[in-house]
């Protein structure tokens, strides 16, 4: 027994991070902190304002059940305020095993200007690599992965549990998401195999590597993994276009399957009804649009009833400054929803960013009435941006490449994001 005891004891003091730290959702007073340890232990999570001080402690248990997992919820922070942050062996205290940084948020309604990156389509490659590093050099808000960020391609839960720890050891993604809160909603390779839906066995596995491995807080008694969140005076709506598809009838059209399923639609209602920002992004890993290459089924397109309803909410609520964002296509576009207006009031844009990689679809540069912009080379990203300092807050849109270019610059103002109004 005594033995058992000190090899325990042993084993937790020469623990390392496996992967991690990695930070999410961050908001004014609050962070998530997510890391793995490579063994059954005790870590500390010690948060340290500007003079060094600990305000705020908490020793976790790394159990295999959950893979060696760790979330640390943070409460009780100061506003637009900078913290450092390390992670111990309670019993080794002077040995930091991750550490890192972070600003929490401006309160709402703050003028403070606001990048966030949206990227997908991720493989542990040089390209891939590079693009993480130039997000980090940009000094982004937040990092939103639309899916296929990683592939996985299988519900086993070892194998997707090892495919996330795969992506999170690059180098450079762990480097950036060390500092920089990350978001995360997963396409069909991450959900489990191409072009699935929510029929597809497992998917309870593939949930929970997600939760395991990602830092998010994931209400234990939600379906699928769909989130909202404020970045400045952009408020983002991460949606989950797999877990819930063709398992019901839509809400809309009982004789078609549904996309989102009426739970997901129940809550994303409620929380576009809520939004105080001025920029609403509604994103998914799946386009919106229906310029797919052929045969191709995977895409909002394929359930137009659900795309309707979308439009008609987003008009019934007289939402203004609403912007589409998808992945998954392996080009990188900007679409008008020219089909929109009537129902919105205005046009909506949808920029997709695909991919981080290199490996373009050439039968993806399909035609479509409201195209502005198409690239077909890789391993670039997408910025939105928010400057609020002048007197109509401006929305930026920037597709970026590993290389630091600007390949397309586009300014949309909130006056051009709402309805007209009628004489
Ligand atoms: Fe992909």
């Amino acid at each position: 027994m005594i033995n058992l005891l000190v090899m325990t004891l042993v084993g937790c003091s020469e623990a390392v991070l496996s992967t991690g730290p990695a930070i999410g959702c961050l908001e004014e007073t609050s962070v998530c902190v997510a890391a793995r340890a490579d063994r059954a232990c005790e870590l500390d999570l010690r948060v340290l304002d500007g003079d060094g001080s600990v305000v705020w402690n908490q020793v976790l248990s790394a159990v295999e059940t959950s893979d060696f997992t760790l979330h640390w919820q943070v409460n009780g922070l100061e506003a637009s305020t900078r913290y450092d942050y390390v992670i111990t062996d309670p019993d080794r205290a002077e040995v930091f095993l991750g550490a890192g940084a972070f600003m929490t948020q401006a309160p709402a309604g703050s003028r403070v200007p606001v990048t966030v990156a949206f990227a997908s389509c991720a493989r542990e490659d040089d390209g891939s690599s590079a693009v993480w590093t130039r997000m980090q050099l940009r000094a982004i808000d937040a990092l939103v992965l639309l899916g296929d960020t990683p592939y996985i391609d299988t519900t086993d839960l070892q194998q997707q549990r090892k495919r996330y720890r795969e992506f999170a050891r690059v180098p450079s993604f762990a480097a950036l998401v060390r500092g920089t809160p990350v978001y995360s909603t997963w396409d069909d390779h991450d959900f489990g195999a191409n072009d699935t839906d929510g029929r597809l066995p497992g998917k309870e596995n593939s949930r929970q590597a997600f939760a395991e491995h990602r830092p998010n807080r994931l209400p234990p008694e939600q379906a699928g993994i769909h989130d909202n969140f404020r970045v400045g005076d952009m408020e983002i709506f991460l949606l989950d276009a797999r877990w819930f598809a063709r398992t019901e009838p839509s809400p809309f059209d009982a004789s078609k399957p549904t996309l989102l399923g009426a739970e997901q639609w129940t809550w994303l209602k409620a929380r576009l009804k809520a939004s105080t920002a001025t920029f609403k992004v509604i994103a998914t890993g799946m386009i919106f649009n229906d310029a797919v290459r052929p045969n191709k089924t995977d895409y909002w397109g394929h359930y137009p009833h659900e795309r309707q309803a979308l439009f008609e909410l987003i008009g019934e609520l007289k939402l203004e400054g609403v912007v589409l964002v998808g992945g998954d296509v392996h080009r990188h576009r900007i679409v008008r929803h020219l089909e929109s207006r009537d129902a919105v009031g205005y046009e909506l844009v949808e920029f997709i960013s695909s991919p981080v990689h290199d490996q373009i679809i050439e039968s993806a540069n399909a035609p479509h009435p409201g195209l502005l912009m198409d690239i077909g080379t890789g391993n670039i990203y997408l910025e939105l941006s928010v400057d609020p300092a002048g007197h109509i807050p401006v929305l930026t849109s920037r597709f970026i490449d590993s290389a630091g270019r600007e390949l397309d610059v586009r300014r949309w103002s909130a006056d051009e994001l709402r309805a007209a109004s009628k004489p």
